[in-house]
């Protein structure tokens, strides 16, 4: 097993890529810890872990708010004694995001705080942890809208996604040389229920997207998650500070 002995923090667990890859670290042997803002989707998620054999506990928290991430990530460690991975998923896609000219400050504010500083703050209490147990690694969920212009904007969540490509550098940097590896993943359109209730629900709009993704699907949660699998163990102890895009090819595709 990939995984085995390790301890995993995911945040956003209860939906989507961050519930796909609970599953899957623990398949792998690791025992995670698993944060969402929705108490019974996280409950949830943990069931269907310990019904596959698997190890996790529910934690449930806002990643906005310090406070809760702290506790969660005490709560983690009190659980499984160690942390080796901290697995930024947890991430907001509002529907009044968009472009800069006509988003409202509070959207700004809503995306900056969920989607930066919810990754800054698992950061903060999480590294030290990772660094105590010997090493470790940070994989932040960016996207691929971060290294692309896309003409149906939204600017609050882009600049978000840039600001954790950037603060994933940053990281590399300062504790690569203690063990602890920090790597992006930059997703293209996944389906999942940020995206399918919302965006790929309209024919037009969805056929719109199909048409740009060379490879003529939309991803799958697990897609994402099989990179989160080579980032979170020792098979990618020499990456350190990429953003590894997975996007069928859209970020390559001029027409
Ligand atoms: N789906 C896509 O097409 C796509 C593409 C690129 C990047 N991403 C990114 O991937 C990540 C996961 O997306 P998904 O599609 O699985 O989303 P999702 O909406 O299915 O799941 C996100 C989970 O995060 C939780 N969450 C939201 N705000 C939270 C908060 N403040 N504190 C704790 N938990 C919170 C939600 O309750 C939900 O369970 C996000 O960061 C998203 O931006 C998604």
């Amino acid at each position: 097993m990939r995984l085995a002995g390790k301890v995993c923090f995911v945040t956003g667990a209860g939906s989507g890529m961050g519930r796909a890859a609970a599953l899957a670290f623990s398949r792998e042997g690791a025992a995670v810890g698993a944060m969402d803002l929705k108490a019974e989707a996280v409950a949830e998620t943990v069931a269907q872990v310990k019904k596959a054999g698997g190890k996790a506990v529910a934690l449930s928290g806002d990643v906005s708010k310090e406070a809760d991430v702290r506790r969660a990530i005490e709560d983690a460690v009190k659980a499984y004694g160690a942390l080796h991975v901290l697995y930024n998923n947890a991430g907001i896609f509002p529907g009044d995001d968009h472009s800069v000219i006509d988003t409202d400050e509070a959207v700004w504010d809503k995306v900056f705080a969920v989607n930066v500083k919810g990754v800054a703050f698992s950061c903060k209490h999480g590294i030290p942890h990772l660094i105590r147990s010997g090493g470790g690694s940070v994989i932040n969920i960016a996207s691929f809208v971060a290294l692309v212009g896309c003409s149906v904007p939204q600017d609050a969540y882009t600049a978000s996604k840039g600001a954790v490509i950037a603060l994933t550098k940053s990281l590399a940097v300062q504790f690569g040389p203690k063990g602890v590896r920090a790597n992006a993943i930059c997703p293209g359109p996944i389906e999942t229920p940020l995206l399918t209730q919302w965006l790929l629900k309209e024919p037009k709009e969805k056929a719109k997207r199909l048409n740009r993704i060379p490879m003529g699907r939309f991803g799958k949660p697990e897609d994402i998650v099989n990179l989160g699998l080579y980032l979170a163990c020792d098979e990618s102890s020499w990456t350190n500070g990429a953003a590894l895009v997975a996007d069928g090819g859209i970020t390559a595709n001029y027409f």
